[in-house]
């Protein structure tokens, strides 16, 4: 007898790179044990139809296909919406798909810009029941697991620095084609902080890091890229940034570096974190997905890191052997877990504590980012706006 799952009926708006690892994500939740929730694709939209025919012949739950997302939310057949579509547009299809009152799981950076974002905010402030979160997966990796597990048990005595980022390298290629994410227009002033920021600045917000100030390095690297016809073109946006933050909590006072960049030499797609403390010091990147390193100090004694091979630790348990590897679309498939977790039982009844990224937080690093912007472009330091 199979176990009563909770249906959650989604539609996907915007079927393209992210749309389609949540297509993969909901097609493989028989990965995940003892859950009471499930999700089913109902509807999809995007623009573009060449992308309607992967959803359609993966899935035959698929009610509604169709150009006009007003149309997922005026269907009685969805209850979720699922949205990655390009950074201009979030404003209006995220404030439009609260109103209508689906629950909403929305790509980050949650709107193009603060003022886009005070608008997606301000209308789930007029819809409180609704569940909005933002997709932010790789704190579900078992390292940042492991390193908010550390800070929350109070173990780096007073801590020195962190430092934490999202590296790329495909843009080192000056021949790349420039798309939607290398124009102002579309992916907005922020540039690379916007389309990479809130994966570094996650796990720190939701520990409380927010900092006071702020002073941002900005580089535009590459200029002119060709177009799909191949003649140059302006390519504004920036592409590396570097904010060195400072973090001022009721105990302690400490830097915090965020790297967010598109031409770091040879990495793709490498997230990490360091935060290191008098007595304890942990560190975690992605591009060694199963070691965590540690380091314990009691004062006089050695200094000596640690290596721990943490396997296939998840804060939702699966199938698959502990002594396996995590990777990029594990953490989707448990970031989906939190959200239909929370949808279905409530922040207090969920299975394991570790919630998706609020609304409340994205407002956070919409500050934080925003005051990096002028920063970068004065070459000063910038207070960061508290609530
Ligand atoms: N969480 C992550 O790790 C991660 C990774 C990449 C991108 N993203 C985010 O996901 C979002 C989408 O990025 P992507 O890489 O999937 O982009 P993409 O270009 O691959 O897909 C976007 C899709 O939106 C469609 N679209 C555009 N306008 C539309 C409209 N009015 N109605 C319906 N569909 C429309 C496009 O046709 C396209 O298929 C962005 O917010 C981006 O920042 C998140």
């Amino acid at each position: 007898m199979p176990r009563a799952q909770k249906v959650i009926r989604f539609g996907v708006i915007g079927l393209g790179l992210m749309g389609r690892e949540f297509g993969s994500a909901a097609a493989r939740w028989c990965h995940l044990l003892n859950l009471d929730f499930v999700p089913q694709i109902t509807a999809i939209c995007d623009t573009n139809e060449k992308l309607w025919e992967w959803f359609d012949s993966n899935f035959d739950t698929i009610k509604l296909c169709t150009t006009n997302y007003q149309d997922l939310l005026d269907s009685d057949e969805v209850d979720a919406i699922y949205c990655a579509v390009p950074h201009n547009l979030h404003a209006q299809v995220y404030t439009d798909i609260i109103k209508a009152g689906k629950h909403l799981l929305g790509e980050k950076p949650f709107g193009i810009d603060l003022e886009a974002n005070d608008q997606i905010l301000a209308m789930l402030h007029q819809h409180p029941n609704t569940v909005v979160r933002c997709s932010s997966e790789f704190p579900f990796f078992p390292g940042p697991q492991r390193v908010v597990k550390y800070v929350n048990e109070g173990r780096f005595g007073q801590i020195i620095e962190v430092a934490s980022g999202l590296l790329h390298s495909s843009d080192l290629d000056p021949n790349k084609k420039i798309n939607w994410k290398r124009m102002v227009a579309v992916n907005g002033e922020y540039g690379c902080m916007g389309d990479l920021g809130m994966h570094p600045l996650h796990i720190p917000i939701r520990l409380g890091w927010t900092p006071s100030n702020v002073r941002a390095m900005l580089s535009n690297i590459v200029k002119e890229r060709p177009d799909a016809s191949g003649k140059l073109v302006p390519c504004e946006t920036w592409d590396n940034a570097t904010l060195v933050c400072e973090v001022n909590t009721v105990e302690q006072d400490f830097p915090m570096t965020i790297q967010t960049y598109r031409i770091a030499p040879g990495e793709t797609n490498t997230w990490y974190i360091r935060v290191t403390g008098t007595r304890f010091s942990v560190e975690y990147s992605t591009k060694y997905p199963k070691t965590l390193k540690i380091m314990e100090y009691t004062p006089g004694k050695e200094q000596a890191w640690q290596h721990i091979d943490l396997g296939y630790e998840t804060p939702y348990p699966t199938i698959t052997g502990g002594i396996f590897e995590f990777g990029f679309s594990d953490g989707l498939l448990q970031m989906w877990a939190a959200f239909c977790d929370e949808l279905t039982n409530g922040r207090q009844g969920m299975k394991q504590p570790f919630y998706c990224a609020t609304p409340d937080e994205t407002g956070i690093h919409h500050r934080i980012l925003t005051a990096a912007l002028e920063s970068g472009k004065h070459g000063q330091v910038v207070e960061v706006k508290q609530e």
